[in-house]
């Protein structure tokens, strides 16, 4: 058992944690909408307006905030109109980026909103920049938040909703460095003033607009970025960043049945974002000194190769308890960046990538990073309080990184929530916690197993959380327990 400390000060508090930090994403890619999400009203598998129940219910469980849609790749190709109106008369197209599948554009933009209310999340919109026109994008806006009268409105309304929407935040473009349209960043940042100047707040309906920004460590995008737009039209910027355990787009390593050593270098990586992400801060500073542009990573998660015998456009993967690991990684660094973070959005949803939730036909399951959102949500809304551990950098025969990582946020009531991991395979650490000693009662869950567990259709639930007696508390410490992979959530009240 190795021996670290922490200490806890309430007195000391940050900026409020946005809900959006635990925010997803859900693209027309693979399984994720159609199959995962969307099923049809005519489906055997029972389903609300064609949306499955089951993964309606999962959704309003973990309180996911706000989801983002259509796309990463296909939002910069995906045409809004070809999906509303009568199904049967909607217009397909092919899905270029993901496996050249035609997409019927059965789900659109009346069925994200549909799923977005009963889910209780913000939608957030992502709009085509790099095939797409400034007037498609205006008219998109005005379609989905007008409550005037106008062709767009009526439109609406002859597609059978009255009212208009709420949508507060939208995505001008996404990876227009790359698959969105392999632009500059001073031809994107001018693309990115003219279009967002069209994209009118009707009623009270206000937009956030955010830009695309860098694609990992790419600091050079970020500067020509933010010196090109202000907090009068742009309320965040982008970052993506995807955790590729061998570091090789060819060959990224698989979901199951890896190395330790795999493992260690994917810990390593995904650790690599908080560097990034403050190389990112520090350049927006420059130019925003007074932090009124926030940076919204909206996409971030493990890439592994695709399960054998999937199409390969899909990105369909397992998680593991390795993956349980980097989701409380990032969000424990997102939490102690609350200051800057306004949301991040792990990709994606269901069956795609680093996924909450896997579907095979009818079943479905939650994987280990389910457990993890799940355990973490009550750090929605509440204030960062700072949590200051003792050095746990630990060589991983020759992979070094720290071991352990905590965030701690306080609710208005007092309540301290603590989440923390340990990413050691071999190793239990003891943590001797210094809290106030008004904390009189603790109560913890734990995730934990061999970092190759994962959950089946078979066994839906071989990895879980459970409640966890390896916290005492005595005066104003509190020893908390925390054995090899694990991820552990501890509630402290007066
Ligand atoms: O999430 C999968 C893809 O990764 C997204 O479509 C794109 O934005 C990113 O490159």
């Amino acid at each position: 058992m190795i021996k670290k400390n922490l200490s806890i000060n309430t007195a000391k508090k940050g900026a409020t944690i946005k809900k959006e930090i635990y925010g997803h994403f859900s693209e027309h890619l693979g399984r994720c909408i159609y199959g995962g999400i969307y099923v049809g009203e005519d489906s055997d598998i029972p389903n609300t307006r064609g949306l499955r129940n089951d993964v309606l219910q999962a959704l309003k469980d973990l309180a996911i905030p706000v989801l983002r849609w259509p796309g990463g790749c296909f939002a910069d190709e995906y045409h809004w109109r070809n999906g509303i109106g009568p199904k049967n008369e909607r217009v397909t197209m092919i899905n270029t980026n993901w496996g050249g599948v035609t997409e019927d554009n059965s789900f659109g933009t009346h069925e994200f909103m549909d799923l977005c209310d009963l889910i209780g999340c913000e939608p957030y919109i992502s709009g085509n920049v790099g095939s797409g026109t400034v007037r498609e994008m205006s008219e998109w806006i005005e379609y989905i938040t007008s409550g005037n009268i106008s062709p767009m409105t009526d439109l609406r309304k002859e597609n059978g909703r009255e009212e208009p929407w709420h949508l507060k935040y939208l995505g001008i473009g996404n990876e227009n460095w790359g698959c969105g349209g392999f632009m500059t960043p001073e031809y994107y940042a001018n693309q990115y003033r003219q279009f967002q100047q069209f994209c009118k707040d009707y009623g009270d309906n206000k937009l956030f607009k955010i830009a695309c920004g860098p694609n990992g460590d790419d600091t050079a995008w970020t500067e020509k970025l933010m010196s090109m737009i202000n907090p009068m039209i742009a309320g965040a910027i982008s970052l993506h960043f995807y955790t590729i355990p061998t570091g090789n787009w060819n060959d990224k390593g698989n979901a199951t049945g890896f190395s330790e050593e795999l493992y260690h270098r994917t810990i390593r990586e995904t650790r690599r974002i908080s560097p990034i992400i403050e190389s990112h801060l520090a350049v927006m500073d420059r130019y925003d000194p007074e932090h009124r542009i926030g940076l919204c990573v909206d996409e971030w998660g493990c890439w592994y190769n695709v399960e054998e015998g999937t199409n390969p456009g899909f990105l369909y993967q397992q998680n593991t308890m390795r993956d349980a690991i980097v989701a409380s990684v990032n969000l424990n660094i997102f939490n102690n960046r609350a200051d800057r973070i306004v949301m991040a959005n792990i990709a994606q949803v269901v069956n795609v990538l680093q996924s909450v939730i896997l579907t095979e036909g009818p079943k479905m399951l939650k994987t280990p990073t389910y457990h993890v959102f799940s355990m973490y949500k009550d750090h929605q809304g509440s204030t960062l309080v700072e949590s200051l551990m003792s050095d746990s950098t630990f060589d991983h025969e020759g992979i070094s990184y720290p071991d352990l990582s905590v965030s701690s946020s306080v609710k208005e009531d007092g309540t301290l929530f603590v989440t923390l991991s340990n990413a050691n395979l071999k190793e239990s650490y003891q943590i001797n916690t210094l809290i106030d000693a008004a904390y009189k009662k603790a109560e913890a869950r734990i995730l934990t197993g061999g970092m190759d567990d994962h959950n089946t259709f078979e066994n839906p639930d071989a990895v879980a959380d459970v409640a966890y007696n390896g916290v005492t508390l005595q005066g104003d410490s509190a020893e908390i327990t925390l054995p090899p992979c694990s991820v552990v959530t501890v509630t402290f009240k007066k």
